[in-house]
């Protein structure tokens, strides 16, 4: 034994005699062990490196990648890291340097291979997938609810829920909670007094479709993605045209658009014509060009804070991951790696900040356009039939030669569902794409059939995609090269548009340009083909039978009776009347909801740093999570944002259903399931009551993922009818309500509160949509300062989600209360207590001002006698009578402050301003 022993300590004292291989257990793990560990293992991970884990140590870190390189010491990281003298890289950073010997041990350990045998690791890799919201959705039996989960934790922790609360309360706190406005003493009363077993869900029905509830809905939706309508940063110049993007999440909460094709929208809506609600992508703050430094490094870097809000804003408000904490490490919690992290980037690489026009928002010449556009399509449909026919097959040329402005064919009427028009060469040798700004296809009756507006589908085999030349262009209706597509193959290429259902066709007509300004990229040799039913293609026209280009550049075909020239000359000068009027009436709206560009290289950047790039990404999601989704690096800028949103509303994707029922719980009980509602990672809050937020999951997702499914769901719970008032022996246990023994019961917003006021005065305004009022006075300063007007009027009396969302500048009154100011996300607001918040409220300007009003209301509605007028302010107010105690007091403050006092009080009254 002692022998042996001794062998063993020279064993140990001599591993590296020339004879013996190093052994990774003996000679090389007690190093690391010893002397990198402590800043390259389970507790921290220095540079992104792990020195405990094979697979870790092997992988390398954030700066040299792999820097154990086995069988080359000379190349490995490592060696030069311990090596260099004098340098402050030096590894380990403290401490001694490496003796020669281990420095010497771990190069011949590098060069015979690195050998780390499997299974001696000292340390595990924790599964980071291995956390309750990364998790499939649990399955339930049929047949539960809510109340059955609810009661279930009750039960455990020895508690019971209350008995339902009473009418006039469930009604205030039903309208409350889903329009933000209290119900008029009327509707209190009715409601109190309807016997039908379902007048609730008739209440709740009613109030799902009011179009105030996306009113109250969207403005959570808009703090949640820090919605504004400046720009931000210390300029904070006003973003104008941003509102579109309000008023389309208040269309989609009040339309009930299932959550997919909400989340579609906001990603790609430019792709279906929901143009507004890209705002989602820019909604957050910005420099403009002109803002940051000249320099590429400024510029670079204001950029990448664009992206980064992109994917945080993504990632926050569907995912409820902090994916932006992968910006410049691997997530430190999550399993979200720096390059999923830029491959998220890549999605959105293409997105600017910017306006761009929009045909739908607030259009307001779309009546008289489209009188116009019919008649044009008439016009053009009847000078194509006066075109000589194309002929098809053997004979001397006969038609005029192409033009760049326009061309007509026509053919004998040919019922299909599809038009395909191939390039096969362009003038100047081939030396450019093809482009083709509008594309007409002309039914018997006379309809142009193509026109994205009747239905008309386009379809190419590439299209260039830049602001002017784009795919959608071929059929909108408007000419010009700044409208045009452009083939991606350089003399060559198709185009084919599919109708909304089979058409007679007759004539076809396009052009280059029919503005006349360009005359390259013409098409000189093509071939138009017509689908026919069983799939298979027939061509109708061609280049064949015209002249040369150019040859014969006439107006009008030679062959025509003088009639029919005469007919057809006065068609000519019709319509270019018509393009002439026309023009002005596309009076572009515009909407700052993103500008999209051809997406450039993406590329990981090395500690976050806008200069140092590293290898390239292609557009990716977080590879941890399934289904796997990864796109090539060639796939089209809005081809990346629709595949994104495709994978984010896939069933198997555990979060995004989670996220948004736990946005809906916090919104109706004050607090969510899970009370980190933006962050579902390890950092994240672990959810009260787990079975039921994976059961209300699961339930958005078998409605069809109906918003306002879920909320009839909640608010007809037995939970969420409970009464509010407190029991000792269920504070004693849970003094935060987490269990719901109780309704809790809590303050209202700012907005509602606001709004609240103005309806007990009579004063509010209920116009919907448009753009915003604002509560600062004007100016015009290079850094804009936002003062509050002193006076408010008529104009401001609107609800308060049509405020203009100014950011880090908060309305005088209302501010104190909580109201995020756009700088941040804001998915759930804090709910503080201070003594601003009462002065604010009893002094302000405002609040006198609608007192005054209330007042006056009051008055003529209730004549001049006090016990009247006071019951009336009770019924304004608070939706109820005074008991004799409060009538007297009121009396006798009316009597010795006048009504305004009284209505002064009533609006700072605890009843007013609580969620009961
Ligand atoms: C006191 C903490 C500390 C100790 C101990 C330490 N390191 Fe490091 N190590 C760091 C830090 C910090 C960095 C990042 C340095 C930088 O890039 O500025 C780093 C970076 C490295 C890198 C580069 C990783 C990359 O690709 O980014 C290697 C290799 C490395 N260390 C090896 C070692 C080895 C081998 C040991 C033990 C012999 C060791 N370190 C001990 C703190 C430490
Ligand atoms: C702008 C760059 C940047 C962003 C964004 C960033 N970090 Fe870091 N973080 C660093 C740097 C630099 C270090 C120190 C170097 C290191 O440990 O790799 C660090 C270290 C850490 C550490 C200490 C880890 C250790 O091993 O000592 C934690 C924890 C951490 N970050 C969490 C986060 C979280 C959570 C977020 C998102 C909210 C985040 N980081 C976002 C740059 C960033």
């Amino acid at each position: 034994v002692l022998i042996l022993a001794c062998g063993l300590v020279v064993v140990l004292r001599a591993p590296a005699s020339a004879a013996d291989k190093v052994d990774f257990v003996r000679d090389i793990q007690p190093l690391f062990k010893e002397r990198c560990v402590a800043c390259h293992g389970e507790q921290k991970q220095k540079s992104g490196l792990r020195l405990d884990i094979k697979a870790a140590a092997l992988k390398g870190g954030e700066s040299y990648g792999a820097v154990i390189v086995a069988g080359r010491s000379a190349d490995s990281a490592m060696i030069q890291l311990v090596t260099e003298a004098g340098n402050d890289l030096r590894m380990p950073p403290d401490g001694p340097r490496l003796t020669a010997e281990q420095i010497a041990l771990l190069k011949r350990w590098i060069d015979e291979g690195a050998v780390w045998p499997e299974g001696v690791d000292s340390a595990v890799a924790e599964n980071r997938l291995d956390h309750w919201s990364f998790q499939p959705l649990r399955t339930f039996p049929e047949g539960l609810g809510i109340d059955h989960f609810i009661r279930a934790e009750l039960a455990k922790a020895g508690l019971t829920g209350a008995d339902e609360a009473d009418r006039r309360t469930l009604i205030r706190r039903a309208s409350l909670v889903l329009t933000g406005i209290a119900p008029t003493a009327e509707e209190v009363e009715a409601f109190v007094a309807d016997s039908d077993p379902r007048a609730f869900e008739k209440l709740v029905d009613r109030l799902l479709a009011s179009p105030r509830y996306g009113e109250r809905w969207a403005r959570h939706w808009l703090d949640v993605i820090a919605f504004g309508e400046t720009h931000g940063f210390e300029v904070n110049t006003p973003r104008d045209n941003a509102w579109p993007y309000r008023d389309y999440v208040i269309q989609a909460f009040n339309a009930d658009v299932p959550y997919p094709q909400f989340i579609r929208e906001q990603l790609a809506g430019d792709s279906t014509g929901v143009d507004a609600a890209t705002g989602f992508l820019v909604a957050a703050a910005a420099l403009l060009p002109g803002q940051t430094g000249k320099d590429e490094e400024s510029i670079e870097k204001a950029r990448q804070d664009e992206l980064n809000d992109m994917v945080a804003n993504a990632g926050g408000a569907f995912l409820g991951l902090t994916l932006h904490c992968a910006r410049c490490h691997d997530h430190k919690f999550d399993p979200v790696s720096q390059t999923d992290y830029y491959g998220l980037q890549a999605i959105f690489a293409g997105v600017r900040h910017g306006e761009r026009p929009i045909t739908q928002a607030n259009d307001s010449n779309l009546q008289e356009r489209l009188k116009l556009q019919e008649r044009l399509a008439l016009v053009s449909h009847e000078r194509g039939l006066l075109e000589p026919p194309a002929q098809l097959g053997e004979g001397a040329p006969r038609r005029p030669g192409v033009s760049p402005r326009r061309n007509i064919e026509r053919f004998p009427p040919v019922e299909t569902r599809k038009i395909r028009f191939t390039v096969q060469k362009t003038v100047d040798d081939n030396r450019h794409e093809p482009c083709i700004d509008e594309l007409e296809i002309y039914a018997t009756d006379g309809r142009n059939v193509a026109l994205a507006s009747a239905g008309g589908k386009p379809e190419a085999s590439g299209s260039y995609d830049n602001p002017k030349h784009r795919l959608v262009h071929i059929n909108d209706g408007r000419y010009g090269n700044s409208r045009s597509w452009i083939s991606s193959t350089v003399g060559g290429g198709w185009i084919a548009i599919e109708f909304a259902r089979p058409e007679s066709v007759e004539a076809i007509v396009w052009g280059r340009d029919r503005e006349e300004k360009y005359r390259d990229r013409l098409a000189t040799q093509y071939l138009i083909e017509a689908q026919m039913p069983d799939g298979g293609w027939k061509v109708i026209a061609a280049s064949s039978d015209r002249l040369s280009p150019g040859a014969q550049e006439k107006p009008l075909p030679e062959e025509l009776s003088e009639a029919d020239q005469k007919r057809a000359s006065q068609l000519e000068g019709e319509l270019a009347d018509l393009e002439r009027r026309l023009a002005p009436l596309w009076g572009e709206s515009v909407v700052y909801a993103g500008r999209f560009e051809p997406a450039p290289p993406m590329f990981r950047l090395h500690r976050g740093e806008a200069m140092q790039k590293r290898e390239p990404v292609s557009p990716s999601a977080v590879q941890a999570l399934h289904p796997e989704f990864r796109l090539p690096d060639d796939t089209p800028e809005q081809a990346r944002r629709i595949a994104f949103a495709g994978w984010l509303a896939d069933p198997q994707n555990p979060l995004v259903a989670r996220v948004m029922v736990n946005r809906l719980w916090q919104h109706h009980f004050g607090e969510g399931l899970v009370s980190t509602p933006n962050d579902f990672g390890r950092n994240g809050a672990k959810p009260s009551h787990p079975e039921l937020l994976d059961w209300l999951a699961g339930e958005f997702i078998r409605s069809g993922w109906s918003i306002k499914h879920m909320q009839k769901l909640i608010v007809m719970s037995a939970c969420w009818k409970q009464s509010s008032g407190p029991r000792a022996e269920c504070l004693a246990v849970d003094a935060q309500t987490r269990l719901l023994w109780r309704f809790p019961p809590r303050r209202l917003e700012a907005e509602v509160v606001r709004d609240n006021m103005l309806a007990s005065a009579g004063t509010l305004d209920l116009r919907m949509g448009g753009p915003g009022f604002s509560v600062f006075a004007p100016n015009s300063n290079y850094v804009r300062l936002y003062n509050p007007k002193p006076e408010f009027g008529p104009a401001e009396w609107r609800r308060a989600i049509y405020m203009t969302k100014v950011r880090v500048a908060q309305d005088a009154t209302f501010g104190a209360f909580d109201c995020p100011d756009a700088g941040q996300p804001q998915p759930k607001r804090p709910r503080s207590t201070t003594p601003l918040q009462a002065l604010n409220l009893f002094n302000s300007g405002f609040v006198i001002q609608q007192a005054e009003l209330l007042a006056g209301r009051i008055e003529q509605q209730a004549g001049a006698k006090r016990t009247d007028q006071a019951r009336q302010a009770f019924r304004l107010v608070l939706q109820r009578a005074p008991d004799p105690e409060e009538l007297r007091v009121c009396e006798s403050l009316v009597e010795e402050h006048g009504l305004p006092a009284l209505c002064r009080a009533l609006l700072n009254s605890n009843e007013f301003l609580f969620l009961p």
